[in-house]
């Protein structure tokens, strides 16, 4: 099996409400996916399903070959913290904290020496092309840098997938054809796979491959 991960059934249901419905999906190594849909459509929710941050009213998330429902609490944070990236449409930058600190926050609880974590964080601040950033709180950057240095946190774990919810929403079609062409760098130069939820015809155009959702199922479902 070469996916790098496959949802299968994947059902999610709040109350009375079927946000998600049987959807079946796959995702390759080195691969750009966009999930299209109309708000509502479960985008959101799939992509939580797929990072473990919701856990499924039926079916199932296999990453690399293990199931990642069978992982309490502990193991699905460590799990996720070794292997998904997530980056969403608010930034979700701590406000106090500097550009460089937020990008080497999640490698405070891997126990990383201060020296490494500061010296891995000024490498992915340097990936994003904020180098000179790397002091400035979140309240001292523009959109399209916050956004940046999100995706530089990102990526400290070298996660071999990366989530987003609507990357370049927020940013003007200049920084969101930089952020597209990194993650396009990323993929070929370090083999990460991006799921890439869109309602942008020319963000989605870029992707290797659509996954259309309509009232939570996939309309080009694979099984
Ligand atoms: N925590 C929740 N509790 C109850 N209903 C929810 C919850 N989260 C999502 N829903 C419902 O599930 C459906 C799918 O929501 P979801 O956020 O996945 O949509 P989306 O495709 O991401 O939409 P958008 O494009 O607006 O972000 C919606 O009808 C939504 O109201
Ligand atoms: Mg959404």
């Amino acid at each position: 099996m070469s996916e790098l991960l496959q949802a299968e059934s994947l059902n999610k249901t709040f109350g009375a409400v079927t946000a998600v419905h049987n959807a079946n999906l796959h995702i390759n190594p080195a691969e750009i996916v966009a999930i299209m849909g109309r708000s509502g459509s479960g985008k959101t929710t799939t992509m939580h399903l797929l990072a473990g941050l919701e856990s499924p009213s039926g079916g199932r998330v296999v990453y690399r070959g293990q199931n990642i429902a069978g992982l309490d609490e502990d193991a699905l944070a460590v799990w996720r913290r070794d292997n998904i990236g997530l980056i969403f449409q608010a930034f979700h930058l701590i406000p106090t904290l500097s550009a460089l600190e937020n990008v080497a926050f999640p490698l405070y609880p891997a126990r990383v020496p201060v020296a490494k974590r500061r010296q891995r964080a000024a490498e992915r601040l340097a990936q994003v092309g904020l180098a000179d950033r790397a002091d400035h709180r979140p309240s001292r950057l523009s959109g399209g840098e916050q956004q940046r240095v999100a995706i530089a946190r990102a990526l400290i774990n070298n996660p071999g997938l990366i989530l987003a919810d609507e990357p370049t929403g927020n940013l003007d079609s200049e920084t969101g054809a930089d952020i597209l062409a990194l993650f396009h760098r990323l993929r070929d130069e370090a083999g990460v796979a991006f799921v890439i939820v869109t309602h942008d015809d020319e963000v989605a155009a870029t992707a290797d491959r659509i996954i259309r959702m309509k009232d939570g199922e996939i309309t080009n479902n694979e099984l």
